[in-house]
């Protein structure tokens, strides 16, 4: 059965994006077949993230409006071939995404990927509403800051009350993926502490994503960071978050708080 996932906020600016290309990476590495959904009308940079920019011809609202086939806006990704990518409009209004018309192509890809991952713009307005829609499965993209878990919290009373799933009286499996996560601040007190988070949130814990150069490196050469360089500290962190998703028991690891006895004697850096 596949699984629509949203990487959602609220906040702007959190890591959706490069969470949604990152997740999607690691998920088509263990050879599921994977479409990142990008539904960030007008910002479009999903693709850029990605790398896809220059291959972009068609785009989901192409395909709602009848212009275009799924297949035909539906974008291959060069390093792995059971990921794939379906591109926003740049150009055209945000009212063209309608309700019908996005039910309809998630129901298609549904058909055709095992994970449907919906990276969903910022805020709490109807773009947000739409990419959460239909989703099984949230994973809620917050930094250890006030604001950020304010918007978090805003977002779960939505996933909980208005999608599809909410609608019909079931409920949206939600996890936290803690980004952005800088261990020399939080050893100086001046970040939420990861269990305030959880206490305030009150959902899982799926993982914790280092403040990472690596990050940015990977963004401008228009690479996830899990193919640019698996071994980072960021990428690891990416693929345990996917492997537990995929629901096998994985040890969390706090960034900084823990170098491995190999790093240690290896010398490497942990970002
Ligand atoms: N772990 C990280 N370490 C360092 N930089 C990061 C990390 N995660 C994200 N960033 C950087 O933060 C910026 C915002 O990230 P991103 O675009 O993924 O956020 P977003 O939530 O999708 O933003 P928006 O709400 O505008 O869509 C980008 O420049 C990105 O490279
Ligand atoms: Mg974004």
């Amino acid at each position: 059965m596949a699984k629509v996932l949203v990487v959602t906020s609220g906040k702007g600016g959190v890591g959706k994006t490069t969470s949604t290309a990152a997740l999607g990476a690691a998920l088509a590495k263990t050879g599921k077949k994977v479409v990142v959904v990008d539904f960030d009308v007008g910002l479009r940079n999903l693709d850029i993230v990605m790398g896809a920019e220059r291959r972009v011809v068609f785009d989901m609202i192409n395909v709602i409006q009848g212009e275009a086939k799924l297949s035909q806006a539906l974008i291959r990704d060069k390093r792995v071939e059971t990921l794939s990518i379906l591109p926003a409009s740049q150009t055209r209004d945000k009212d063209a995404l309608t309700n019908e018309g996005v039910a309809k192509v998630i129901t298609e890809l549904r058909e055709m990927f095992d994970w449907v991952i919906c990276d969903s713009p910022a805020g709490i307005e109807r773009g947000a509403s739409l990419a959460m829609h239909h989703a099984d499965v949230a994973v809620i993209v917050t930094n250890p800051e006030v604001s950020s878990v304010r918007d978090s919290d805003r977002i779960i009373g939505l996933l909980d009350s208005k999608t599809d799933r909410a609608t019909r009286g079931e409920r949206v499996e939600k996890h936290l993926l803690l980004t952005r996560y800088d261990p020399v601040r939080a050893a100086r007190g001046d970040m939420l502490k990861t269990e305030d988070v959880l206490e305030i949130l009150s959902i899982p814990l799926l993982g914790i994503i280092p403040e990472s150069q690596e990050v940015l490196r990977a963004s401008n050469l228009g690479t996830p960071v899990i193919f640019s360089n698996p071994d980072a500290a960021p990428s690891r962190a990416y693929m345990d978050a996917a492997r537990r998703l995929l629901g096998e028991k994985v040890p969390m690891t706090v960034p900084g708080e823990k170098k491995s006895l190999m790093d240690k004697l290896f010398g490497r850096r942990v970002a």
